[in-house]
């Protein structure tokens, strides 16, 4: 009855089902995968939210597929207060960086082409590939005192059915951003294959050195660059997010009438929300500041308490909410993450969630609640005695 894009194994994996066990049985859990902003103690302005979204201009309705002017000018704003310029032309809002990722995978796939993805990187590549029609193929990473693209190895990965390239920039959940050299080489791969650049930048502003720099400005391929407030903003439950179309000047314009198409055929944005952009992306500052307070004092505990032995390392992190915690691989990374939440109380997420090569990699989330963070790592390293 179904359709085999949906062929899906539903079944909860051996951490999920622990994970139930463990909600259920009511004990506390030192969450430590945190990735749900309004869940970690940050102060948000609840008036000015409130009454964003209280317009009565939100009584009418005035579709765009690209979104409303207003909101859109807001986007260029924040992009111009980051030193970027992007022409409201260029830009499309959608309800999700998710649903950006679905329309442009249908702007450049036909059923069964390719994207390459890096790995490691974030798990819901394959799903947004599946419900898309699309394969992915992966290119690896690897660090060298830092992450680097493997770029022989993506050119391997390149075929006739390659339409484009994604990165996430800086990468969850290895935190480094894609440097001017690996753009460099992006840009001659696509442009002699006829592929674009996705460039995903949820956590561009999250950056632990100087700011760092949008791939809107690139002008050696096609690219496509997407965010939104559920990261910037910390308001996931807004549903906020765009694309900016970028690179030569014919192909950009044709992608962004086909676009206009797509996102006409849904006009899935409601009018509160987009009447409310101004003020939401205003709550970034507020916002961003708590946050990088919290993702520096994690780190330093977490410095602090791997400092005195030499069996944990942390991997360099540039920019983001999470940090890769190396530990002495004695067993799968799922089965140390199950033996965490059922004898120490401690959620995790273990390496492979991610696709890491091998064992003995943790992802720990910096935006935990510090108390919670500090607590739950010492439970982590007290597994290794
Ligand atoms: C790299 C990356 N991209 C996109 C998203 C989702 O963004 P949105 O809520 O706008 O769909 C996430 C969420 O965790 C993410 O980590």
């Amino acid at each position: 009855m179904f359709a085999s894009r949906t062929n899906w194994n539903l079944k909860p994996n051996r951490l999920a089902e622990a994970l139930e066990r463990h909600k259920s049985s009511g004990r506390r859990l030192l969450d430590l995968s945190a990735s749900n902003p309004t869940e970690c103690g940050f102060n948000y302005d609840a008036p000015a939210i409130m009454r964003s979204l209280c317009t009565p201009a939100s009584l009418q309705y005035h579709p765009d597929p690209r979104g409303l002017k207003s909101a859109r000018q807001a986007v260029a704003y924040y992009y111009a207060e980051r030193g970027e310029r992007v022409s409201i032309d260029d830009l499309l809002l959608t309800a999700s960086t998710s649903e950006a990722y679905s329309f442009i995978f249908r702007l450049l796939c036909n059923p069964g082409d390719e994207l390459l993805i890096p790995t490691p990187s974030y798990p819901l590549f394959d799903f947004l590939a599946d419900v898309n029609d699309v394969k992915v193929s992966r290119y690896p990473l690897f660090y060298d005192h830092g992450w680097h693209i493997d770029v022989y190895a993506l050119k391997q990965a390149v075929t006739p059915r390659t339409r484009g390239i994604i990165v996430v920039h800086p990468n969850n959940p290895t935190g480094h951003f894609t440097r001017p050299e690996e753009v460099a080489q992006l840009n001659q791969i696509c442009s002699a294959n006829q592929m674009a650049i996705i460039a995903d930048e949820v956590f561009l502003d999250f950056s632990l050195g100087a700011t760092a720099k949008s791939f809107v400005g690139n002008p050696g391929a096609l690219t496509f660059t997407m965010s939104g407030i559920s990261k910037i903003s910390g308001l996931p439950q807004m549903k906020l997010a765009w694309l900016v179309a970028g690179g030569p000047a014919t192909a950009k314009r044709e992608a962004l009438a086909r676009l206009e198409m797509i996102a006409d055929t849904y006009l899935s944005l409601n009018a509160p929300i987009q009447l409310a952009a101004p003020i939401l992306l205003r709550q970034r500052t507020a916002f961003q500041r708590q946050l990088m307070a919290r993702v520096r004092a994690n780190l330093a505990e977490l410095d602090a308490q791997i400092a005195k032995e030499k069996r944990f390392d942390r991997l360099n992190v540039e920019g983001g909410w999470y940090a890769v915690l190396r530990v002495p691989a004695t067993r799968p990374d799922e089965d140390l993450a199950i033996d965490l939440l059922e004898k120490h109380d401690v959620y995790v997420h273990p390496g492979h969630f991610y696709d890491f090569p091998s064992d003995g990699y943790l992802v720990v989330s910096l935006i935990t609640p510090e108390q919670d963070f500090a607590e739950g790592l010492r439970r982590i390293l007290s597994a290794f005695f």
